[in-house]
């Protein structure tokens, strides 16, 4: 999973009677739905006058929205912390006030430890309790000392969070499952978000209405385990993934849809049958499988094997043929052989992934992994990720190269990285870039790809050569 950063978010409407007179900063690190969680966290700030800025420096309140998959992620917040520290300290010498908010998943595994080591933050808060923030900045302002919120309240967050009402632009997230009950042996996720929540169809239909309205033309649903979603239906019924992206695909503007992350054994049949249904459905899947030995499968409380995984996919492209895979790899979990290493590799050349993500083995406190005998040396971990990195790199380029000389379909997402480029993805969700207007923004246009390279196409905007 990427590592992104985001420093923007709701622009308050001309006619909102709130005077938004506080700066509001949001970093944030970890996965996509801590990319829509900090935009839910602008929405229920600003009726407390809070408008987004892109810079701590004059800040009212910084919020480090901070991931806790691997070790240096959890790091990265407390270097942040000491560096906000200082501004926090120059506001406060010139008579202000900055108001210093830990969310998240650090902040729900490592609450305590955050006040120890940072007591001059103010609000530390867990993924489950946003909902809650303009009660706790009240707290924090009346009394000072810190505020801390990191139990899982029994109400569920979305049920209490304002109408979502940042408009995202072309391409936008929509979180309609929430926490794991899976359990893997290396994994903090369950105990950081919690137990498996869904949202219920209705809730999700409208935001997606509301999103397709302000312009967004691609949704990605996003879930821990997004494939896990079920939800009651106006009829009464339980629809499961697929049909909740049968009924999205009917909302008029909106183009494609994406879900992420999946789990194997969560892939079920309707959902691989709306794949051969749905053309607005993007041909391109997430599908962390992590290793491609079963008795690391097995320590790993994956609850599939290599071949449930290869079985998965196999239906997956006889439903859409041109369907392109992503995959989550961990190297070096506890008593990873060399040739459970290689059973990994031969998965790999099975299934030729698009693109993947690969991961050293990273001891989480409190995970059952993490105090598990046979913990691979460092040095072999480097050595793994490096061959595994190699092959990975390998098959991206020559599923790039295999674009060359084919026109698809790209969605333009914005202005390329050079002047008088746009830029956009492919179906396979490859980023695509190309000379042309800023008026296609937005809009869905045929792009002839002259090349592919390690991580990206270029093309040119396709015209039919005119009939003689
Ligand atoms: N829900 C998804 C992914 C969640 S975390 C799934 O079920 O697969 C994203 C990825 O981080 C995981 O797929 C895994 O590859 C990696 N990861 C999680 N915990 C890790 C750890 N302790 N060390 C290294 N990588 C880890
Ligand atoms: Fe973590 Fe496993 Fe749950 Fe994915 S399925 S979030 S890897 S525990
Ligand atoms: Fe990180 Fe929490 Fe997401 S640990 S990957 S921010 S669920």
């Amino acid at each position: 999973m990427t590592v992104l950063q985001t420093g923007q978010g709701a622009v308050p409407a001309a006619s909102n009677p709130v005077r938004m007179n506080k700066r509001l900063h949001m970093i944030t690190w970890g996965c996509q739905m801590n990319v829509y969680d900090s935009l839910r966290m602008e929405d229920v700030l600003a009726p407390l006058g809070y408008a987004p800025t892109d810079t701590p420096d004059q800040a009212d309140m910084v919020i480090l929205n901070t991931c806790h998959i691997r070790d240096k992620a959890a790091e990265k917040v407390f270097s942040e912390l000491g560096r906000l520290r200082l501004l926090k300290l120059e506001r406060e010498a010139a008579g202000g006030k900055m108001i210093l908010a830990v969310a998240g998943c650090v902040a729900q595994a490592e609450g305590a430890e955050i006040l120890a080591r940072a007591p001059y933050v103010d609000i530390v808060l867990g993924p489950q309790t946003y909902h809650r923030l303009p009660e706790m900045v009240a707290q924090a302002a009346r009394a000072g000392g810190a505020v801390i919120e990191t139990d899982f309240p029994a109400e569920q967050k979305f049920d209490f969070l304002p109408e979502a009402s940042a408009a995202q632009g072309v391409t936008a997230f929509l979180t309609i499952q929430e926490g794991c009950d899976k359990f893997c042996s290396f994994c903090v996720v369950p105990y950081t978000r919690g137990a498996e929540a869904s949202r219920p169809v209705v809730a999700v239909l409208a935001e997606a209405s509301r999103l397709v309205a302000q312009g967004s033309r691609e949704i990605t649903l996003l879930g821990q385990n997004v494939n896990a979603w079920h939800g009651e239906a106006p009829d009464g019924s339980t629809w499961g993934l697929g049909q909740l992206l049968r009924e999205l695909a009917a909302i008029p503007g909106l183009l494609r849809l994406r879900y992420t992350t999946s789990h194997p054994r969560d892939m079920d049949n309707d959902l691989i049958a709306a794949h051969g249904e749905i053309p607005a459905l993007m041909p391109f899947l997430h599908l962390p499988v992590q290793s491609g030995s079963d008795r690391m499968l097995a320590a790993m409380n994956r609850k599939h094997t290599a071949a449930d995984y290869l079985s998965v996919v196999g239906k997956l492209r006889a439903s859409r043929p041109d369907m392109a895979l992503s995959s989550d790899f961990i190297v070096g979990h506890p008593g990873e052989t060399e040739a459970d290493f290689e059973a990994t590799l031969e998965l790999i050349r099975q299934v030729k992934f698009a693109q993947a993500f690969s991961f050293k083995y990273s001891p989480r406190p409190g995970t059952p992994a993490s105090g598990a005998p046979l913990q691979v040396p460092e040095a072999e971990k480097d050595r793994r990720l490096q061959v595994l990195q190699a092959l990975l790199r390998e098959q991206q380029a020559a599923f790039n190269a295999a674009s060359e000389g084919l026109t698809l379909p790209i969605l333009v997402t914005g202005p390329g990285r050079r002047p008088g480029q746009i830029g956009g993805r492919s179906p396979y969700l490859q980023p695509v870039h190309l000379i042309g207007p800023e008026s296609l923004i937005g809009t869905e246009i045929p792009v002839r790809i002259v090349s592919g390279n390690a991580s990206s196409l270029s093309g040119t905007l396709y015209q039919e050569r005119a009939s003689a």
